[in-house]
């Protein structure tokens, strides 16, 4: 069956996490069958899509800012005898505040929940008939999957991400995701591999499995074995996942990290607090002692693996002296990056009742020492790749003539002279300088002995 040339222009605009990313993709994956190509503009397009996040009040406030630009481009192209651009609020607020967005930007025409962006033609045909009924945000993973056939897959280059867990039954005290994403639910493992297989038949090299709490993956014998059944597939040479729980790392997958080539050195395990008392209040399940424990474990099979973070300082109740046991935790574990946050009030969610709400001033002040510490440590962590010969991941041009930018095992960009046809080809180069966020060297003959 052919498909229809692209007669209509879609934007989507992506705010949050990989899952969103992923979720983005799919969505223009299932309207392309309707004639919808992405444009890389609002300006001038048919059906403009914001896939929202909802973590943090300031990514909320976003969304509204941008419906209101939308609301006017729309009034102005109309005046010019332009088509009407359909505006869809899709995402985490999408899930969380439903209708009450369209209270508030009358102007949007529908909105839809991350579970239901199978239903997306269907919402767009209605909205376009009438503008009656036009929230759907039901909690249904299964059938999400399900219509999004594998098979429609359209990567862009040699890495993608692949969902493979949604939702989040841990109820940390600050956290919306429970309510906007639902409760955990494991895509089937040969959906899985399903699609890993297309995505590599169609040249990718490199998957970044996701989920809210991908180790908590519940397939037969946990995420370990899946990434071991993916580590098979012809042309998938790098693997990695994205987002894990303390909780949920159990000695499987550790062992994986020290016995598959295909698991790349890289742990994003956020911690949140290094004070006990906090991460009591924010119903964590940890302690920063058995953080500590774990990030041990892992390292006994993976001394070099690059461990990275988020933490949440202003937390209600946090004392000086609960920030200085974060720091203290940071200067212990060694981060090779990390994402940090001011505590964000969030409506619904358990600690924005709690007393001891922290001052602003005092979360800029703590954010502010926190990150210093925090970039001391990336640097000083890129800063010992160099001298090195890593293996890298050609991904795309880069910004000089001559350049290509890919990846290390760490996750680190690496700049290289390089010549185009080695994008999607894993080439040793020697690392000769690092700065804050990335890597540069020269192509080398061979890899360092391991
Ligand atoms: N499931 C992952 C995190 C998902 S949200 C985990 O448990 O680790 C991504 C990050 O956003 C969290 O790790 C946390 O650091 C931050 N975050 C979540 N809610 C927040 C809030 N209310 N205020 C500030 N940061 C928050
Ligand atoms: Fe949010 Fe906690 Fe679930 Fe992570 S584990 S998504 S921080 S509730
Ligand atoms: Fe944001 Fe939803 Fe991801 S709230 S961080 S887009 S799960």
């Amino acid at each position: 069956m052919s498909e229809p040339a692209p007669t209509k222009r879609l934007f989507i605009k992506t705010y949050g996490c990989q899952m969103n990313v992923y979720d983005s993709e799919r969505m223009a994956d299932v309207l392309s069958p309707l004639g919808y190509a992405m444009t890389q503009t609002p300006e001038g397009a048919d059906l403009v899509v914001l896939n929202t996040c909802h973590i943090r009040e300031k990514a909320t406030e976003k969304v509204y800012s941008e419906l209101g630009r939308l609301k006017e481009m729309r009034e102005e192209a109309l005046a010019q005898g332009g088509a009407r651009m359909t505006i869809a609020v899709a995402g985490c607020v999408a899930q969380a505040e439903g209708e009450e967005i369209m209270r508030r930007q009358p102007a949007v025409d529908l909105v839809v929940g991350p579970q239901a962006y199978h239903q997306l033609p269907e919402l767009i045909a209605r909205s376009h008939r009438a503008r009656g009924e036009r929230l759907s945000a039901n909690f249904a993973p299964e059938e999400k999957f399900d219509v999004l056939a594998p098979t429609a897959r359209r990567p862009t280059g040699v890495t993608a991400f692949l969902t493979v867990q949604e939702g989040c039954d841990k109820f940390c005290t600050f956290c919306v995701v429970p309510y906007t994403r639902g409760g955990e639910y494991s895509r089937p493992a040969e959906a899985i591999l399903a699609e890993a297989r297309e995505l590599a038949a169609k040249g990718v090299r490199e998957v970044t499995l996701l989920g809210q709490n991908v180790n908590a993956y519940a397939g037969e014998g946990g995420l370990a074995a899946l990434v071991r059944r993916l580590a098979k597939i012809e042309g998938l040479d790098r693997i990695r996942y994205t987002t894990s729980h303390p909780r949920d790392m159990d000695d499987a997958l550790i062992a994986a990290h020290g016995d598959l080539a295909e698991l790349m050195p890289y742990l994003h395990l956020p911690v949140q607090s290094g004070s006990d008392r906090i991460l009591k209040a924010m119903n964590r399940a940890h302690t920063a002692e058995s953080y500590l424990r774990l990030i041990e474990k892992i390292r006994r099979v993976r001394p070099d693996i690059a461990v990275s973070g988020d933490f949440i300082v202003g937390f209600p109740g946090e004392r000086d002296s609960d920030f200085e046991a974060t720091l203290s935790l940071i200067r212990e574990v060694g981060y090779a990056t990390a994402f940090s946050f001011k505590y964000s009030r969030r409506p619904g969610t358990p600690a924005a009742a709690m007393p001891g709400q922290v001052a602003e001033v005092v979360k800029d002040e703590r954010l502010a020492r926190l990150n210093v510490l925090l970039d001391e440590q990336a640097r000083a962590f890129n800063a010992a790749q160099v001298g090195r010969t890593l293996p890298v991941l050609f991904e795309r041009k880069g910004r000089h003539p001559g350049q290509l930018v890919g990846r290390s095992p760490y996750l680190q960009a690496v700049h290289a002279l390089a010549p185009d046809r080695m994008i999607g080809q894993i080439v040793p180069v020697r690392i000769e300088e690092a700065a804050r966020m990335s890597l540069s060297g020269v192509l080398a003959q061979e890899l360092e002995p391991a």
